[in-house]
């Protein structure tokens, strides 16, 4: 019998508790799953940022820490924290990042917003937009969700351009990487997605100098985190016409502050940290996978590499 604390607000027990018992009792394991327990007693922590845990002193015999979120940015270097913690790949939340990408490069591609914003009985002289094949988009963070909305744009005939720290191949996709990379793959780009995790190594990757390595009139998509823009030089590129528009999910920030820049801006759509969720029923099974893999002796998947900070 393992014990499994549920660490999260009240509302995700409330999503949680019935498919993680149902994934526990598919996977074959005997756990007891609660939102309370005496800390010396717990083998797992289901853990999200806004939970109750903080501190993992009292966790005498934790096994693992199972993060519900994808981003580890608040936690990665919690020093009370001294077992492997795993960040959550599921594909249900895959599925719902490609598709927010995928709706958010698309409504900018095909200029549905002087359409959908201006209808006022006036039949003006339009333009189509160009084929997908002749605009440039590009991918920071080929993970797990960078991967797949590159590949889904890439699908879609974008000629689509990643980068990330190591080498990769994604079908479809050119991959860049390093600081010489990175040029590359930016450079003439009509959309930057950002899909990096927030790290001291990537904190404002995206800055004057890159924005200006974009096409003119160039698209920024977030829903990476917030410290990944550096915001003056967002709102500079976008008064100065360099960018056209972008669409922030997620920001230094959340909730975004009444009065924040981006809330008035025209050029500016704010979306509140929704790009994409965790689902509950995959992600139970992701869960209890990787407690099988534990309890069958077997290195955990999803390791966070608490060094490189992701
Ligand atoms: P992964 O850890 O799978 O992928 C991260 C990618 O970023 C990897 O390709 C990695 O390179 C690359 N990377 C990391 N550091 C650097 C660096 N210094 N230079 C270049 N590339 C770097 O993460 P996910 O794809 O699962 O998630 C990405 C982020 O998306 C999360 O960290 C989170 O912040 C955000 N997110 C936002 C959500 C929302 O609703 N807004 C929902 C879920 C996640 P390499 O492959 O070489 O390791
Ligand atoms: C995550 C998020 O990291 O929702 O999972 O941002």
């Amino acid at each position: 019998m393992v014990n499994v604390l549920f660490s999260a607000q009240p509302k995700s027990w409330a999503e949680y508790e019935v498919p993680l018992r149902a994934a526990f009792a598919k996977a074959g394991i005997d756990a007891q799953l609660s939102t309370e327990f005496a800390p010396q007693d717990v083998d797992y922590i289901v853990y999200a940022p806004n939970g109750p845990v903080t501190d993992f002193t009292a966790f005498t015999k934790l096994k693992a820490v199972l993060s519900l979120w994808a981003g580890v940015e608040t936690i990665v270097d919690n020093p009370t924290l001294k077992v492997p913690l795993c960040r959550m790949v599921d594909h249900g939340l895959t599925e719902s990042m490609v598709e927010w990408v995928t709706g958010h490069v698309l409504r900018y591609h095909l200029g549905m917003d002087q359409f959908i914003a201006v209808q006022d009985g006036v039949w003006r002289a339009g333009t189509a937009a160009p084929l997908a094949r002749d605009r440039k988009v590009c991918v920071l963070g080929l993970g797990a969700l960078g991967a797949a909305c590159a590949q889904s744009l890439a699908r879609l005939n974008f000629d689509v351009h990643g980068w990330a720290r190591s080498a990769k191949s994604v079908e479809g996709v050119t991959c860049h990487h390093g600081e010489a990379g990175l040029s590359v793959a930016l450079g003439g780009a009509d959309f930057a997605v950002l899909l990096l995790p927030d790290t001291p190594a990537t904190e404002n990757v995206l800055n004057a100098e890159r924005i200006a390595l974009m096409r003119r009139g160039g698209f920024v998509v977030n829903p990476g985190r917030g410290p990944l823009i550096d915001d003056g030089a967002l709102v500079a590129a976008l008064d100065s016409g360099q960018l056209a528009h972008a669409t922030l999910d997620v920001f230094r920030v959340e909730p975004l502050p009444e009065g924040h820049a981006f809330w008035a801006h025209p050029n500016v759509t704010v979306t509140p940290h929704i790009a994409a969720e965790t689902k509950a029923t995959t992600a139970s099974d992701v869960i209890a996978e990787n407690i099988a893999r534990g309890e069958a002796g077997e290195p955990f998947a999803h390791v966070v590499d608490r060094a490189a900070g992701y």
